[in-house]
């Protein structure tokens, strides 16, 4: 495995890979892996001839009182783990690297960033939608890999690509769970062992959800009512960011769940803001 820390370097040589003939795929990441993460890389390798993962933590997606400076990285844990993956290209930029002092040219989808994440966290996609592009531009992937945890963030890409005529296959992959629910996040270091105990329960009340609307509830409102008293009563201390309940393409609420749905919640649990999410309608 190459580690690379510059962005022409990078794309000097994917340029190259490709004119051979060689297909590229991308999995950018913020680092501090966990087996969400080597899923991609895996999903990565078994479709194309070089792998490229990008471990950048991207400053302009973090706002001022969030964890920027505490996100956690090793980055020689990372770099064994992705070589174990079969990554053979690992994409190592500073910050100075990925953005002049005065970069100004930012790329935005403000209709799918308003609800959700968008909402609490104002700048975050905007900074993910340019961040990527830069990605995109640097690595020159045929196809680029994320999580479905972040859903969210995959309609902006897969909306952005479409927009801009970027010629990236952008793919989703379901999420890795531990075995007692709790979705994989670099953040669950923040939980305290007692939080941890607690935090299945946020996908326990999504699958409960989902049960419900099996049976025939279709309410929105009433629904997440339901799910945010179930937060307070199992997870106590935790602070709901927001319980939504989404059409999984436009990102935008409904009221009566009809057709394909999305429930999308943020928690705060202890120090950690822990995201999850659940197609209940398909
Ligand atoms: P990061 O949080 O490091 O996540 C990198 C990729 O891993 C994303 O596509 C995310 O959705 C995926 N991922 C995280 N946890 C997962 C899980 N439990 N199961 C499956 N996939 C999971 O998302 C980012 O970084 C950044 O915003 C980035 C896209 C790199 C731009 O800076």
């Amino acid at each position: 495995m190459e580690i690379i820390n510059n962005p022409q370097e990078l794309q000097t040589l994917s340029l190259m890979l490709r004119a051979e003939g060689k297909k590229v795929a991308l999995v950018p990441t913020m680092g501090f892996f966990h087996e969400g993460h080597l899923s991609l890389m895996d999903a990565a390798r078994r479709q194309a001839d070089v792998v490229i993962v990008s471990l950048f933590v991207n400053p302009t997606q973090f706002g001022p009182n969030e964890d920027l400076d505490a996100y956690p990285h090793n980055l020689e844990r990372d770099a064994k783990l992705a070589e174990e993956h079969g990554v053979d290209i690992l994409f190592t930029p500073t910050r100075d690297d990925m953005y002049y002092e005065d970069h100004s040219t930012w790329v935005e989808v403000p209709d799918l960033a308003a609800n959700l994440c968008g909402k609490s966290r104002p700048v975050h996609f905007r900074g993910v939608a340019t961040v990527v592009t830069k990605l995109f531009m640097t690595a020159q992937p045929h196809v680029a890999v994320f999580g479905e945890k972040d859903w969210q963030q995959l309609a902006i890409i897969k909306r952005m690509v479409r927009d801009l005529n970027i010629p990236v296959d952008v793919q989703g992959h379901p999420i890795v769970r531990e075995e007692s629910g709790l979705a994989l996040s670099s953040r669950n270091v923040y939980l305290t062992e007692d939080e941890k105990k607690k935090a299945p329960m946020i996908q326990q009340g999504l699958r409960q959800m989902r049960d419900a609307v099996d049976k025939g509830k279709n309410n929105a409102a009433e629904l997440k009512e339901e799910l945010a008293a179930f937060y307070s009563r199992e997870i106590p201390g935790s602070r709901v960011d927001y319980i939504e309940i989404v059409h999984p393409g436009s990102i935008e609420n409904l009221d009566i769940i009809e057709g394909p749905a999305l429930c999308a919640v943020a928690v705060h649990v202890g120090k950690a803001r822990l995201i999850d999410n659940l197609l209940i309608k398909v």
